[in-house]
């Protein structure tokens, strides 16, 4: 089958598409603003276009020249702090692609099966009832909340008004090998993986908490999200819905540190700064909906993490 994947040389792109590589042609648009080449198992049937989904020309030839069957919109400015610092740049790619790239399918894609978008749990802003399911209530905080909520709006309408099987997911915090560490902007557990990374081999390390560190998340596997995802493509009871993907467990920063500490039996200086701006206190997923369409989720933070750190040759 012929598969698209924006920002496919990206964490969760590249993870997507070296498992799904294996069985179907893949083709990525990826402008390497966050996603490296070398995440990418290059074979023959792999394409790869270096360019903006923002750039309407380059989009319309890419889905005018091949017929896909699925295509996964994933490219993304993936940093919440930095929609805060660049709200207009963000929402261009955040939001705009996205309107783009259905208006395309709709002129140019009749035989698309489905077209899975990337949301957030951001979506879910600060509201304090948990756990998050797929009818809780919406209330995004940040510039990259809103784009990813009304970009997922647009994305299940089309399927509801013209017919263009969609299905849309929340990611919550997803974490693993691929996810790029070097901008301040970067997932929070790449960024402590890295200083880790260092302090094993000798250098200096430190980790800058924003807040008192007592902020939870519901951190994800990558290998249980590429699962998740394979089913939601696979499952026709899945068009036209929104999928919470996480693993209904969540576990604080200060909690996370002391797992790195018991793994790697390492530890780093850690210092505490003034929280950032637009930051959810707590978040985890109720993953009732996606546990109807056969989805276990795996991995425990332990395990996952366990599994990382011995990739990244830490432990
Ligand atoms: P990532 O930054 O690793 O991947 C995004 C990719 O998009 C990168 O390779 C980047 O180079 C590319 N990109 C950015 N702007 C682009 C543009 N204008 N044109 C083409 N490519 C562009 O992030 P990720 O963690 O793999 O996230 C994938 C998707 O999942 C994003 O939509 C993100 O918002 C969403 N998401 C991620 C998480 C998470 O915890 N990682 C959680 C919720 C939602
Ligand atoms: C992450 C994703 C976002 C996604 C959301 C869904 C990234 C970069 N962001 O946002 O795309 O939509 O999950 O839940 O993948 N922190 C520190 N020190 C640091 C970095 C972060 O203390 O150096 C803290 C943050 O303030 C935050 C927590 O760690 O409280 C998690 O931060 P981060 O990994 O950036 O994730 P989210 O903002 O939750």
């Amino acid at each position: 089958m012929n598969i698209l994947i924006t920002g496919g040389a990206g964490f969760i792109g590249s993870s997507l598409c070296n498992h799904l590589s294996i069985d179907n042609h893949i083709t990525i648009i990826d402008d390497l603003s966050m996603g490296k080449l070398e995440n990418i198992d290059i074979n023959d049937n792999v394409t790869f276009i270096n360019g903006s989904v923002t750039d309407k020309i380059l989009m319309q030839r890419v889905i005018k020249d091949v017929e896909f069957e699925y295509i996964f919109h994933l490219a993304a400015i993936a940093s919440v702090a930095d929609s805060v610092e660049r709200p207009i740049e963000t929402h261009q790619v955040n939001f705009e692609s996205v309107l783009n790239l259905l208006e395309l399918v709709r002129k140019f894609n009749p035989k698309l099966k489905r077209l899975i978008f990337a949301s957030s749990a951001a979506v879910y802003g600060d509201e304090p009832t948990l756990p998050k399911n797929e009818e809780s209530v919406i209330r995004p905080l940040t510039p990259y909340a809103i784009d990813k909520f009304a970009a997922e709006r647009y994305v299940l309408a089309y399927n509801n008004l013209y017919n263009i099987p969609t299905s849309a997911v929340r990611f919550f915090n997803v974490y693993g090998p691929n996810q790029n560490p070097n901008s301040p902007y970067s997932g929070v557990i790449s960024i402590i993986t890295n200083q880790f990374a260092k302090k094993k081999s000798g250098k200096e390390a430190k980790f800058k908490v924003f807040g008192d560190g007592e902020q939870s998340r519901d951190f994800v596997y990558i290998a249980d999200v590429i699962a998740a995802l394979v089913l939601i493509m696979e499952h026709n009871n899945a068009k036209g819905k929104v999928f919470n993907v996480g693993t209904g467990k969540f576990i604080s920063i200060n909690e996370l540190l002391k797992t790195f500490e018991k793994l790697t039996s390492y530890s780093i200086p850690i210092e505490y700064e003034i929280e950032r701006e637009g930051d959810i206190k707590n978040s985890f997923a109720d993953i009732t909906k996606l546990k109807s369409l056969d989805y276990t989720p795996l991995f425990s933070i332990e395990t996952g993490l366990k599994e990382y750190l011995e990739i990244k040759k830490i432990i």
